[in-house]
């Protein structure tokens, strides 16, 4: 749909309006009382979120990508129907499909004070070639005091699926190594740096001194992002999901990364919402399952 007809049919005078964002990608830009976000309709994308009177709370990479089937550096991809490389294919796009592809607005509804937006996607012959699975995926996200984010998977076909999926939420910081994680104590995680290990976190927060990539399993706690450097701490609370992931890549797989801009490292950390590993999630036909992350400062 064209963007003005996107303004006619879901626009919200002065709170929701479509228009033109990075790379020429169609986004909507929300603003409340409480406060502003961007959300491309390119893979149902957060890209921003700043809460009225702070700073911006999601991190995005100067030298990410905007464009149609290429992935955003930053903000809040939405990886599904699967995490990282365990697609059905060797040559399955990383943290699946979802992030890759245009999403259609399915409503918008609020007031000056907060507002909510409904982007959809379903199987169609692209996703199957993909993943031969039929499926309905919707993203909620609602804007104002805090940043609520809702994914909905249902399954609309006649066998079951298994997913894994992820809020993969990148969080700005003042500089890593500076800031602390809690909500994580004594939980199992797979440290991915280097060979995968199962290992368990102490009783302290985690800290950060060089690359960073867990999986926290069987966990449903909130994290507090506490940044001293900044001045703030940053609450990631969720429901339906049992794994976090903790992810920086520290300075030579940043390097490595050709969407990554140079020295940005240590201004950024990954704190995502998900269910991957032992979290899998099972749909059975004409069921659903639903993921919620809510990020506050405070
Ligand atoms: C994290 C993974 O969630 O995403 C990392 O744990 C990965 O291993 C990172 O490098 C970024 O992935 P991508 O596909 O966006 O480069």
């Amino acid at each position: 749909m064209e963007r003005e007809q996107l303004n006619k049919r879901f626009g919200l005078p002065g709170v929701v309006a479509f228009g033109a964002g990075p790379g020429g990608l169609t986004q909507a830009t929300i603003t409340t009382a409480g406060g502003t976000a961007t959300v491309l309709l390119h893979g149902a994308h957060v890209t921003g979120y700043r809460p009225t009177g702070q700073e911006p709370v999601l991190w995005m990479s100067e030298g990410s990508w905007f464009a149609p089937g290429k992935p955003v550096r930053g903000g809040v991809p939405v990886c599904f129907p699967w995490f990282g490389s365990t697609g059905p294919a060797a040559d399955s796009p990383h943290h699946g499909f979802a992030r890759l592809v245009q999403w259609r607005v399915e409503s918008v509804r609020g007031d000056a004070d907060q507002a909510t937006i409904v982007l959809t996607i379903a199987s169609d012959d692209h996703t199957r070639q993909l993943w031969p699975r039929e499926f309905e995926l919707r993203h909620t996200v609602t804007v104002g005091e805090a940043l609520s984010m809702s994914l909905d998977v249902r399954n609309t076909g006649a066998e079951a699926f298994t997913i894994t999926e992820a809020l993969h939420s990148y969080f700005a910081v003042s500089d890593i190594r500076d800031v602390a994680v809690t909500g994580l104590e004594g939980a199992e995680y797979i440290d991915t740096v280097g060979e995968a290990t199962r290992l368990r976190q102490g009783d302290g927060p985690i800290r950060f001194e060089s690359e960073t990539d867990r999986a926290y399993v069987n966990t449903g706690a909130p994290c507090v992002l506490d940044d001293p450097g900044m001045g703030r701490r940053i609450t990631v609370a969720k429901s339906g999901s049992l794994s976090t992931v903790v992810w920086n890549p520290w300075s030579a797989k940043a390097a490595r990364m050709p969407d990554y801009g140079g020295d940005e490292w240590p201004g950024m950390v990954c704190i995502e919402t998900a269910n991957i590993h032992d979290n899998a999630v099972n749909v059975a036909p004409g069921e659903a399952h639903t993921m919620d992350a809510r990020i506050r400062v405070g």
